[in-house]
Order: structure tokens, then sequence, then C-alpha cells
């Protein structure tokens, strides 16, 4: 076992996680001190590394094993942005522990997929998860890898070579122990425990625990996967004394299925509430993809997207367009119980980031209809980068169109006001319309002058404006057939 001592004037507490089968324990960690920080500075496994320190570059990726539903579930996240007692419990990989010898690293290294290296680590982290995903890299295609590698950025070799290390990897000797033994992590992880009830991380394992945690501390910073709140550390260099971490409870890690709605859970990780949406709809499939990369969307959650309410966030034109709502829930003291209300999600903001939730209140579930005959959806996201980018205009449209008519017309905007909202004068200018060119174009007008976007470093008010307006056209275009335009049509392989 591993002990390291670390003086720290902040309330700190131990934290425990297993790497290369041990338990490491350092007995005093901030709560508010990344993993990125605990394995460069404490344990001085520099083999991470910071480039961005904002969940961008993917250099500092390592992979996360955890014990979900009996089975251990690998994914490679950014350590950068990761908190250090979120991994409490759980087991780390860092590109020392593969030892150098891995096939990974000997693909990268017959292909030519390193130059100056600074990359390298985070890039051999990301394939070393899908060298997992994958029975050992068997039928790695560069379009499962670069999905795999969405998150990782080099500056000097291109992707081709790393493309190739990708797809050779499953080809070369596995030597003995290069495969995680899942059987013995497990084992592993089961000799750690949580942390103690009272620390300043808390990371509650059941929802009423986790509501009574917060209506005990409704001062303490409300975290999920910390991909918006991990920036707030590490670049606007705010500090916490207390964190909430609302990923631990499990009935809030799943997704439920009724005949009318899917509930996901606040904590379910984008990749999972994703992959859940495009089940009822596979039209979403290439939206998804679009989410940032795949280390944030296997940190980040469908909740903290929702909550956090960036006005430029993903998921709630799509959420707005589909109508969802939101279940928010609290402690009550007084019944002894806890007590819950449901809203439509585009009155859960109240502003600019604002919100209509009380301090001692948690949003624990969004609620999605299931598609209904003669649903016609599309959402188009415009941003400068093609993956791991928020969007300057976000555009969701569901339509049902019955005998050339519009009878229904849910829009959701992102990009365009301070909050996401409803486009709900263009969503009149459509209903009982005939669905034609010249309702189009009249929409498009009508959906121009809706709102009054800002001009930011994005994108200006007049290209927002714009793009919102030919989003329509376009949605229009694809109804037709003319699935050109499609952004699923877009051959990613040729982007690489
Ligand atoms: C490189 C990068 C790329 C990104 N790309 C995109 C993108 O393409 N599209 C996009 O929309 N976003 C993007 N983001 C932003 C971010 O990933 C998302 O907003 C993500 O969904 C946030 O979830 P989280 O679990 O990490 O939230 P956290 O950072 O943990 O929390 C965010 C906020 O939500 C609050 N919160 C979290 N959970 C709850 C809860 N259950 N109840 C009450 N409050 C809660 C927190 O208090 C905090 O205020 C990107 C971020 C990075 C770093
Ligand atoms: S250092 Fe760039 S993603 Fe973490
Ligand atoms: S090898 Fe230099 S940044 Fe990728």
């Amino acid at each position: 076992m591993t002990v390291q001592k670390q003086p720290g004037p902040m309330p700190s507490q131990p934290l425990t996680f297993l790497r290369r089968g041990q338990p490491v324990t350092l007995p005093a960690v901030p709560p508010d001190r990344t993993l990125l920080q605990v394995l460069r500075e404490d344990l001085h496994c520099t083999g991470t590394k910071e480039g961005c320190g904002e969940g961008d570059c993917g250099a500092c990726t390592v992979v996360l094993g955890e014990a979900v539903d009996g089975q251990l579930k690998l994914q490679a996240v950014n350590a950068c942005i990761k908190l250090a007692h979120s991994v409490q419990g759980q087991a780390v990989f860092t590109v020392e522990d593969l030892g150098g010898t891995h096939p990974v690293q000997e693909a990268m290294v017959q292909c030519h997929g390193s130059q100056c290296g600074f990359c390298t680590p985070g890039f051999v982290m990301s394939l070393f998860a899908l060298y997992e995903d994958t029975g050992g890299g068997q039928g790695v295609d560069h379009a499962r890898a670069q999905a795999a590698l969405s998150g990782n950025l080099c500056r000097c070799t291109g992707y081709r070579p790393i493309l190739d290390a990708a797809a050779r990897m499953g080809e070369l000797p596995c030597p003995a122990g290069a495969r995680v033994d899942e059987a013995a992590v497990l084992r592993g992880l089961r000799t750690l425990g949580g942390a103690r009830p009272d620390a300043p991380y808390q990371r509650p394992p059941t929802l009423e625990a986790l509501l009574k945690a917060r209506a005990a501390h409704p001062d303490a910073q409300v975290v999920a996967g910390t991909t918006d709140v991990g920036l707030w550390i590490t670049k606007q260099h705010k500090t916490y004394a207390r964190l909430l971490d609302v990923t631990g409870a499990a009935e809030l890690r799943q997704v439920e299925t009724y005949p009318h709605h899917i509930a996901i859970g606040a904590a379910v990780n984008l990749t999972d509430a994703y992959a859940a949406l495009v089940a009822e709809r596979p039209s979403l499939a290439a939206f998804a993809h679009r989410f940032a990369g795949l280390p944030v969307r296997n940190a980040g959650t469908l909740g903290g997207n929702v909550a956090n309410g960036s006005p430029i966030g993903d998921s709630m034109p799509l959420l707005i367009a589909l109508g969802a709502s939101v279940v928010l829930m609290r402690w009550d003291p007084k019944r002894r119980a806890i007590a819950h209300r449901e809203l439509r999600l585009e009155d859960l903001y109240t502003g600019y980031r604002q919100n209509v939730m009380r301090p001692d209140e948690l949003l624990c579930w969004i609620k999605v209809p299931r598609p209904a005959p003669g649903e016609w959806l599309q959402v188009d996201k415009v941003s400068k980068r093609f993956e791991d980018d928020i969007s300057a205009v976000c555009l969701a449209v569901k339509l049902r169109i019955e005998d050339g008519v519009v009878r229904e017309a849910s829009i959701g905007a992102g990009g365009v006001a301070a909050t996401p909202t409803r486009a709900a004068r263009t969503e009149a200018a459509l209903l009982d319309q005939p669905w034609n060119e010249d309702t189009v174009m009249f929409a498009s007008a009508v959906l121009r002058d809706e709102f009054r976007p800002i001009s930011d470093m994005r994108a200006s008010a007049d290209y927002r404006r714009a793009v919102l307006g030919n989003l329509l056209r376009r949605h229009w275009l694809a109804h037709q057939g003319q699935r050109g335009l499609r952004l699923e049509t877009l051959d990613l392989e040729a982007l690489a």
C-alpha cells in the first residue's frame, strides 16, 4: 500500500483508490484537488500530462474502473477536471501502468504515431480504453478509433498514423498481464470503502442520503462530472471547502422506461444518456457524437448539462423540442420524506444560468416523452470545431405533419438568448400551415426575428440570427429528402 503525506490549509480527507491491484491511500486531500494534481504532484506520476487544463486536449487522459452491477466498467476521462475524491473506491489506470510493452504502445511505435510525444500518453490511454472495450482491439476501424479519440488533440504527428495504430493494436501479440484482469480488479475494489459521511467531499450512495446531505449543507457546491465545475477550479481559480457529489446515488444513475416517457437519472453520464436518447430516436446519433469528446461525455452528466443551464448547452434545445420535463427533489424534514415537483424544462430557467431550484433542492430526473407516430425530428449544432466544442447556435425542431399540414410544432433553440429557449413565435408561424417552401421561408424570417442574440467569441449576433433561419430551411430540405444536407451523411473519416 502506498501512503503519501500531504500538508494543506484547506479541510481535507483521506482518499483511497486502486492502482496496479493495490490500494493507494493519501491521508489528507482537499475536496477540490483534481485527480491530475494528485497524480502528478502528490504521487509524482508525471507520465500523465497537463496541456490545456480544461478538458479540451486529452493530454491528461486516464482510465477509471468502477464496479457497475457486478461488472467492471472502464472509461477514459480527463484527469485535469476530474476531482480526486470522485475516484474514491475506484481503480485508476495511467500510462505508467501499461509498462511500455502494451500492444497499444507497440502499435503507436510501429505506425509512427508520436513525434514530440506530449499528447501521446493521452492517446495511449484512450486507445487502451478502446482496446479493453473491443476485447483486445478486435475490429477497430478508423471510424471506431476516431470516436474513441474524439477528445485527444495532436499538434504535430497528424491523425492518420494514430488511427493506423488503433487499427493495428489488435493484430499484435498481447503479452501476459497486458489485459485488465477484471475479476482481480473487482476483488480489489471490494476492499475499498467510501468517504466518511461528514467529510468535506461527500458522495452519498443513495438518493435519500444525498437529499439529506443537501438539506444539511445547502451551502455546499453541488458537483456531478465536473466538466463545467472543474474549469471554475482550474481556470477561474475558485476554491471549495465543501462539495456534494450527486454521482454516487445509485437511483440517479438509472434510465427507466415507461409507456409514454423515459426517465433519465440526473447522474447518468452523457455517454449513457445519449445512448438512451438514440435508442429511442436513432436519427439523433450524429448529434450525440458531436457533444464534446468521449472523455467529457464519460464524466459529464445530463443533469449537469441541464442544471448548469448554459444558453449554449446542447441538450436543452433538443430536450425542449422533445417536450421534456425535470423532476426536482428535496428532503422534507417535517414529513421525514422526499418532496418533489415537476416542471417543463424551459420553466427551470429564470435568467442567464439562473434557475428556480431552492437551495435544498436537486435536479433528479429528466423525463423525455417517447416518440409519437408521425413525429419528425431534426437537430443541428453549429460550432467551430466538429467535435469537442460547444455550439454557437443549436436548433431542434420536432413536427407532426398530417396530410401536408403542420399539426404540431415544437422548437428548441440555443445560443440565441440568455437561456436555452423555446421558439414559441416560430412554432405558432408553422402551426396549422401547409408544410411547403413558402411556410418555411416565412417561419425562417420569424425565427430570425424572434431572438436578440449577443455577439461573442463564438459568433456575431447577425451570424447567429442568419444561421438560425438557415437551419430551419435546411431542416425543410432534409425533410424533402435532400439528405446530402444532413450531418449524419458527412464522411467523418474524410475529416480526419
Ligand atoms: C472540453 C469540453 C467540451 C464540452 N462540450 C460541450 C458540448 O459540446 N455541449 C455542451 O452542452 N456542453 C459541453 N461542455 C460542457 C459540459 O460538459 C456539460 O455542461 C456537462 O453536461 C456538465 O455536466 P457535469 O456532470 O460535468 O456537471 P458539473 O460540472 O459537475 O456541474 C455543472 C453545474 O450543474 C450543477 N449540478 C450538477 N448536477 C446537479 C444536480 N443533479 N442537481 C442540481 N445541480 C446540479 C452543479 O452545481 C454546477 O453548477 C463541454 C465541456 C468541456 C470541458
Ligand atoms: S490537460 Fe487538456 S484535457 Fe486535460
Ligand atoms: S506528438 Fe506532438 S502533439 Fe502529438
